[in-house]
């Protein structure tokens, strides 16, 4: 019988239609999908960490105004994300459970340092623009919940994008001093972009069996050659280089080819060991034990007027 199931499971997802909560699923899909969406989540609730720190320090209301809203988005994604989560069966204490305990991974990108305000611009230019090239692709994946989830998240990163270019052009127009400091951010955030968008394919554990359930709709060399094409360009309009010498136009290929990723650095931050991996675990597992009495005063709430009501 599972093997009938799973006929018409395959047949359902050759024809493209969505996958949804209560049908039935071979449980490898609803564990990868757990395993891909609760890290998606984790990632934009660390997300909101390096961007955070720049709030308070923000060089004016209305940057202060765009800034504060995104890192809200982030806070928003992560949410949404954590609920279509919960419908494949894992409740959200779990989830929890698993980044706190260092179980759970989320984006590398994220153990970067925020070290000068030209970050935000360079966040959004190039974090944002690499989340929406992977994203994108993603809003016709095969689980319901996750595709739609991705709809409205990717108009949200587009905006993101555009405030984190517009940070970067306004320096790039500004003093020597202020282009300098776009071209530094530029510097320290380009490598870790490309290796965000995950290892090469031929490193790439999931991307076959998730490209068949088309999880997956695009591979991660294929996302990133598309974010490389298209920011390059974006380089120029802004008179920054990107720091690779081995950057170039291909007439042949129609892409530019590009120098080695450093994928040492890119496995150490992934098993911990990144500039700011321990601080971001803190201060998500201090939010955790801090908010505590809040959950118990609601939770408390809760039962007293629920007796009420009884009564
Ligand atoms: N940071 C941390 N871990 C990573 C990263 C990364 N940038 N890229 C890959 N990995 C991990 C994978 O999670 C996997 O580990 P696991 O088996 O413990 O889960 C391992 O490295 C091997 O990688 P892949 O086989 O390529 O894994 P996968 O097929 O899941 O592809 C990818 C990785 C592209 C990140 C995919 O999971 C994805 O598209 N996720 C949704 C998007 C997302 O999470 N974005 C987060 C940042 S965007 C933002 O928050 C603004």
């Amino acid at each position: 019988e599972v093997k009938n199931l799973e006929e018409i499971f395959e047949a359902r997802i050759a024809r493209d239609e969505k996958i949804e909560p209560k049908d039935w699923m071979p449980e490898k899909y609803r564990k990868t999908h757990i395993r891909q969406i609760s890290q998606h989540a984790h990632s934009e609730i660390i997300g909101m960490l390096p961007e955070g720190n720049w709030i308070t320090r923000a060089p004016s209301l209305r940057r202060k105004a765009a800034l504060l809203a995104k890192v809200q988005d982030e806070a928003g994604h992560g949410l949404y994300l954590y609920s279509a989560c919960e419908t494949l069966g894992i409740s959200r204490e779990e989830m929890y459970e698993q980044l706190h305990s260092g179980k759970a991974k989320y984006s590398s990108i994220f153990n970067y340092p925020t070290v000068t305000w030209a970050d935000m611009g360079a966040i959004g230019w190039l974090v944002d623009g690499a989340a929406i090239i992977n994203q994108v692709p993603l809003c016709n994946t095969s689980f319901g919940p996750y595709a739609r989830a991705m709809v409205r998240v990717c108009k949200e990163e587009s905006f993101h994008q555009r405030q984190g270019y517009e940070i970067m052009l306004t320096l790039c127009k500004g003093t020597d001093e202020q282009k300098e400091m776009a071209q530094d951010a530029l510097n320290r955030w380009w490598w870790p972009s490309l290796m965000m968008l995950g290892p090469t394919d031929a490193e790439s554990v999931h991307t076959e069996q998730s490209m068949k359930w088309k999880l997956k709709r695009k591979s991660n060399d294929e996302l990133r050659q598309q974010f490389i094409d298209q920011t390059v360009p974006q380089a120029d309009i802004l008179g920054l280089t990107i720091p690779d010498p081995d950057m170039k136009f291909n007439e042949e290929t129609g892409h530019y080819d590009f120098g080695e990723i450093d994928w040492d650095e890119f496995w150490q931050v992934v098993k911990g060991h990144g500039p700011c991996n321990k601080e971001r675990m803190k201060a998500r597992v201090d939010a955790w034990e801090n908010g505590e009495w809040v959950r118990d005063a609601a939770m408390a709430h809760a039962e007293k007027k629920a007796n009420k009501n009884v009564a």
